[in-house]
This record gives C-alpha cells, sequence and structure tokens, in this order.
C-alpha cells in the first residue's frame, strides 16, 4: 500500500520532504505547489509530479492523503486549515503556527476535519532522543534537576535577503521562534511541562524587527530548572541539551542534527559501589569496566543508530500511518512549545515573569508573539 503525499511550498527545506517520502518507498508524490510556478515545475520535474499554482488547484486536481507544508511560517495556518478543509492531513513545518489563536484555529480546523495534523521537529525522532524521552519518562535516569538548553547559531546578513524574513508577518520571531525552537520542542519533549519563565531578548547586530538573541531561565512542573540561550550571532555553532538528573548527566551535543555518538551519559558517583572498589566516590575512574558504568541506563539502551533528520520523522510518520496509529509529534503535543515561546516573548517585552497558566486567550500575547505592543515600545524592548 502507498501513500499519496503531496508538497505546498517548493523552497529549500521541500527537496528534503520529496527525497525522504521517496526513500520510503511507500509514497506517491502526486502532486506539488508554489506561488512560484518554476519552483513547483523543478520539484515537480525531478519526482514525476504534477505542479501546481497554488494549494487551491492543488486540492481541487488531486487526492493526497497527506501534505506536507513547507511555505514560510506566516501562510502554514491559513494553509493547514485549506487542506483540513479538503479532508486531507497535513505534515507541518516548524514553527507550526505565529500564535496560539493562530495553533488553536489549526486545532479547531482539525477536530472539524477527516485529517489530521502533525508537526516537523525531527529531533524528537532519532534514537538518541526516543531513548531519552523512554528513559527519563519511566524515571530510569533519575529526578531531572538542572537543565541547559542552548542553540547559538549563525545567520550572515545575506540570511536576511528574502523579503519575509526578519518581520514579524514573515518570519514571525527571531531565533526563539525559528530556531531555537527545535532545542526547546525536544527539551520540553523530555522533561514535561514547565511552569514560569523569566526572559531577555535584544538585537544587537542583524536587521530584524525582533530579538536575535534571547536569554531565559524557566522552572518545569517537576520543580527542575533551567536556562535556554537562542542565538544567531554565533560563529562555532552548536545545539546543545544537558539535563542533570539524581542519576547522571544526560547530554546531546550536536549542530542541525544528532546521531548517537553526539549523546553521553555520566552516571554519578555511587558511594556504595565505589566503596566495594575501595575507590574514592567523589573521583570517577575513567576505566568503565571498573567502576561499572557500562551498565549505566543510558549505555543498555543502545540499539539502532538513527540519526534525527527529516527521513526519520517522516519514516515514522508514513510506518504510523501504515499502520493506523497515531503519529508521536501530534499539534497538540507540540502546543507546550508554542506557549514557551509566546512566554518567552512576553516576558522579555514586558520585563515580568510569565506562567503557563496566564496564557489564556485574552492574554495580549495570545493573538501575536509581540502581544500587539505598539512600535516604539516594542523596539525599545529589544535594546540591550
Ligand atoms: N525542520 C527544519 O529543520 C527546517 C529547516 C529549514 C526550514 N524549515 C521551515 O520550512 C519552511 C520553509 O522554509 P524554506 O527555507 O524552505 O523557505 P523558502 O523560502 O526556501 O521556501 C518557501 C517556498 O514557499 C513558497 N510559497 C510562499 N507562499 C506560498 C503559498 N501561499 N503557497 C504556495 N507556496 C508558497 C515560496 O515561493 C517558496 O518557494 C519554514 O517554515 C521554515 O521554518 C524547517
Amino acid at each position: 500500500m502507498t501513500v499519496r503525499v503531496a508538497i505546498v511550498g517548493c523552497g529549500n527545506i521541500s527537496h528534503r520532504h520529496a527525497e525522504a517520502y521517496a526513500n520510503t518507498g511507500r509514497t506517491s508524490l502526486v502532486g506539488v505547489a508554489d506561488i512560484v510556478e518554476a519552483k513547483a515545475r523543478t520539484l515537480a520535474g525531478k519526482y514525476g509530479a504534477t505542479a501546481y499554482a497554488s494549494v487551491t488547484e492543488l486540492l481541487a486536481a488531486e487526492d493526497p492523503d497527506l501534505v506536507s507544508v513547507t511555505t514560510p511560517p506566516g501562510s502554514h495556518a491559513e494553509i493547514a486549515i485549506e487542506i483540513l478543509a479538503a479532508g486531507k492531513s497535513v505534515l507541518l513545518e516548524k514553527p507550526p503556527v505565529l500564535s496560539l489563536a493562530e495553533m488553536d484555529a489549526v486545532a479547531e480546523a482539525e477536530q472539524a476535519s477527516d485529517g489530521s495534523v502533525w508537526v516537523v521537529f525531527q529531533h524528537r525522532h532519532g534514537s538518541g532522543a526516543l531513548r531519552a524521552a523512554d528513559l527519563l519518562g519511566r524515571g530510569a535516569l533519575g529526578r531531572p534537576l538542572v537543565a541547559v538548553c542552548e542553540t547559538l547559531w549563525f545567520r550572515p546578513l545575506s540570511y536576511f535577503d528574502p523579503d519575509w524574513r526578519g518581520t514579524w508577518v514573515g518570519e514571525g520571531g527571531g531565533p526563539t521562534l525559528g530556531h531555537g525552537i527545535h532545542q526547546i520542542d525536544l527539551l520540553l519533549h523530555l522533561l514535561g511541562p514547565w511552569r514560569t519563565i523569566n526572559a531577555t531578548a535584544v538585537r544587537l547586530d542583524r536587521p530584524v524587527e525582533f530579538e536575535d538573541v534571547s536569554i531565559a531561565s524557566v522552572i518545569f512542573e517537576s520543580d527542575a530548572v533551567g536556562t535556554v540561550i537562542n542565538s544567531l550571532l554565533s560563529p562555532r555553532e552548536l545545539s546543545r541539551i544537558r539535563i542533570d538528573t539524581a542519576g547522571g548527566t544526560l547530554e546531546v551535543n550536536h549542530v542541525y542534527g544528532y546521531a548517537d555518538q553526539d549523546w553521553t551519559f555520566h552516571s554519578a558517583p555511587d558511594a556504595a559501589k565505589a566503596a566495594t572498589l575501595g575507590i574514592d566516590p567523589g573521583v570517577r575512574k575513567a576505566d568503565a569496566a571498573e567502576t561499572g558504568v557500562e551498565d549505566d541506563p543510558w549505555t543498555a539502551s543502545a540499539g539502532d543508530d538513527v540519526p534525527s533528520n527529516h527521513e526519520a520523522q517522516i519514516n515514522r510518520l508514513i510506518d504510523d500511518l501504515l499502520a493506523g496509529r497515531t503519529h508521536d509529534t501530534t499539534l497538540a503535543s507540540t502546543r507546550p512549545t508554542m506557549e514557551f515561546v509566546t512566554a518567552l516573548y512576553a516576558s522579555a517585552i514586558t520585563g515580568r515573569p510569565v506562567r503557563r497558566t496566564d496564557l489564556t486567550p485574552d492574554h495580549p500575547f495570545y493573538r501575536a508573539l509581540h502581544g500587539d505592543t505598539p512600535k516604539t515600545e516594542l523596539s525599545e524592548s529589544f535594546r540591550p
């Protein structure tokens, strides 16, 4: 059985979707659409699909089971709602939407549709994250206490050349929404709900309407605490999540995608075991065999190495669809991530802490990440 897929938005990332679908060997790409027809024709030509000038034309002519939405973020909600209204399912690129209001509108359209929405957060789907989520979820690594989440990336001036970049309308926000959201989503996926955020966001160098760096401190519902930093000004790029639990330190250190080798776990010194070995419990022995750390739950959970990329998520999605299961990255499961991003902007712009429970539909930042703050005040709020 094959899944009929389509793609709306034929720019950079659409090629990853097309390639990943093709590599599953269980899909057929029936149509692609772009408002720039030449782009649609190029992608269609490569994969033997038909090119259309809009999602509306595509849906009128084809009968896809699933449509990837790979347009700029400002258009995601409207396009997703149109696809759902046609009864089809959606794979929505990150960031899924630009506000909680848009997210709830898409969720409402999903409720009324035979189709479903899943979001691309490929870093949930590599084998490292699957192992980490399982072990942390079962408490096998001990209680999480301290977290560090870093997205230190570099975007040169030329990155902001396309009209939609650097604007609230087109891009929706800076590295918090557009880039750090990958790590933020993985952090929340691993540690569960957050309670309070205190944040600062500044524009230091790039020609954008919002921040190019943001920093937040967060308290989780579990009482664990963490820091989150998102930057587009960091030449040696790094994406890192570190979680200190009662049992050890779990860490993933990569840039745009990890493999198993990018994950490490250092067990907390075990006083009882150290005593039997006659060593100081505060001193870690380099020799794993001597200290018994090869038996730690992380090492024991190793299996097939699946790097985190579009192929990993799309493969799982097609598996899930063909098996009649839901896919892990539902729209609903990504709401805490959008709430986190919303609260970070709200805290940075107002200078006050934000609780997750504050973010009701009448909250000033529910409809827009800039909270409809007057222009001069908004610009001032990103001054260091
Ligand atoms: N998951 C990831 O790692 C990852 C990486 C890069 C980009 N992205 C996301 O993918 C999306 C697209 O990014 P990109 O870098 O490919 O952008 P892009 O500018 O290269 O491509 C976007 C395409 O959408 C087309 N388009 C715009 N409005 C349209 C509409 N209404 N209908 C049909 N086509 C339309 C444009 O003409 C363009 O060809 C963004 O949401 C971005 O954040 C995700």
